[in-house]
């Protein structure tokens, strides 16, 4: 492939008008009134894919948002990977904080400015134009699928049904996912664990209604107030979750897992620095790395109430709520995580106040074993194109559909990424560097290459 690292250079700028396109539909498959936008989108994806070589492509109906399927089918008989991706992105409020517009993808210092630059247009993207390059230059050595779907942000509610009812069609050898990130640009790594989900939205009701705040202040329970101290009392002074039974299920590392774990660079003085963070903070006896790659947490990501305009208004609301999602590792079952979670939240509630918890959405972590073709094929790949070994690495991120796809497809996944932590993804100001997007481009070849011999 020696004319690969040219071929890129030289079509740059078309795989960046290309993209654009796409960035420019703002399919955020969390907004309900977005469904002709996440249409757009599907029906762009499936254009380009037909254009890039696909020998078929078909914008596919589920319950939710569309899935695009493509393939190309060179021969029955030879390997077939199929790479997934998603086409759907995160809201991008709020607005202002935007350097340039979030759907009007700009260049600076080398990198793209977009919501979904990275998260996963960008990243599915380079999957496109090494598929492009493949075929163009006739050295695509097995067959490829692509399923790219719409719902991934809000947690591929209609993925496991469309799998169900379409396993012949999704038969493959092995999922190729870029969609997560990467050490750091000169670190290249695989990520080989990634957590689960299960998120939680907590209503809190007192009395009727508002109260004014001097006439009954002091002489009845504020849900905001209980609701902040019941949200206290999902962790201790260790950081420690204190969900009865929450633990239960959590695998513990070996002391020799643990040491290989803490031989990836991680330099944690560059992550503070990196995030403006005066100090880290997590589950104690845990190191930074482990707190996200091996252990669960807990957040509130979002809480509201009473009155939050400019200005005072002496209330005492009737109502408060709250977002909270635990982060899970493999083995925990979020279905059960829930269950815990409910009971043990409205055990904590004072008998002022009743309490509704609501599941929004959840799934199951992922641990990928380093012993399989595919992933030796992903290490050489890497090692092609950086020169080193990549590092194998467990993310804190989530991509729930993974562990259903080896459940219901009976499929592995190699989490190939190239984004890097710093890209801001789901933030303001989303970004994906050059360099990654053409690295990504000039690895993936090589996946199929080796993935391919070593099968034989
Ligand atoms: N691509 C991310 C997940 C990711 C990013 C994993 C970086 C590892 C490194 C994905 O789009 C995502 O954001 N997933 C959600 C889960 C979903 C159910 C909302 C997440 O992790 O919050
Ligand atoms: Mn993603
Ligand atoms: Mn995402």
């Amino acid at each position: 492939m020696h004319d690969l690292k040219k071929y890129i250079e030289e079509n740059q700028d078309r795989f960046l008008e290309e993209l654009f396109e796409l960035i420019r539909i703002p399919s955020v498959s969390s907004k309900e009134d977005h469904k002709e936008h996440m249409y757009a989108a599907a029906k762009w994806v499936k254009e380009k894919l037909l254009t890039d070589g696909a020998d078929h492509a078909e914008v596919m109906e589920t319950e939710g948002h569309p899935v695009v399927y493509g393939e190309k089918i060179l021969d029955a008989s030879l390997p077939t990977v199929m790479i997934y991706g998603h086409y759907d992105v995160q809201p991008a409020e709020p607005f202002d904080l935007w350097k340039s517009p979030p759907f009007e993808p700009e260049v600076r210092d080398g990198k793209i400015y977009a919501r979904g630059a990275n998260d996963d247009k960008g990243q599915m993207f380079m999957h496109f134009k090494a598929f492009e390059y493949m075929l163009k230059t006739n050295q695509l050595p097995c067959n490829v699928k692509f399923m790219i779907e719409g719902e991934e942000e809000i947690g591929s509610p209609s993925l496991e049904n469309f799998c169900k009812a379409h396993k012949e069609k999704l038969s493959a050898d092995v999922i190729l996912v870029s969609d997560t990130s990467m050490l750091s640009p000169d670190t290249p790594s695989i990520t080989t664990g990634l957590r689960g989900l299960a998120y939680m939205e907590v209503e809190v009701t007192g009395p009727s209604h508002d109260l004014h705040s001097g006439l009954y202040g002091g002489a009845v329970d504020n849900p905001l107030n209980v609701l902040c101290e019941m949200i206290a009392q999902l962790r201790d002074e260790n950081n420690h979750i204190t969900i009865p039974g929450f633990y239960d299920d959590v695998e513990e590392l070996s002391k020799e897992e643990r040491e290989e774990m803490a031989r990836a660079p991680f330099n944690l003085e560059a992550f503070k620095k990196g995030i403006n963070l005066k100090k880290e903070a997590g589950e104690k006896g845990y190191s930074t790395m482990e707190r996200t790659g091996i252990r669960p947490s807990l957040d509130v990501n979002g809480i509201w109430g009473g009155y939050t305009e400019p200005g005072a208004k002496t209330i005492l609301p009737s109502k408060a709520s709250a977002k909270i999602s635990m982060r899970l590792v493999p083995h925990q079952e979020s279905k059960k995580i829930e269950q815990l979670f409910k009971k043990y939240f409205e055990s904590i509630a004072p008998e002022s106040v009743s309490v509704k918890v609501e599941f929004l959405h959840g799934g199951e972590g992922y641990v990928s074993p380093t012993d399989t073709i595919a992933y030796q094929a992903a290490s050489k790949a890497f090692e092609t194109t950086y020169g080193i070994k990549p590092i194998p690495v467990r993310s804190g991120g989530s991509i729930p559909i993974i562990s259903l796809f080896e459940k219901v497809l009976g499929l592995k996944s190699i989490l190939m990424g190239f984004g890097l932590d710093s890209d801001a993804i789901h933030s303001p100001n989303e970004n994906y560097s050059l360099e990654q997007f053409r690295k990504g481009i000039e690895t993936i070849p090589y996946f199929y290459k080796y993935f391919s011999e070593m099968q034989k």
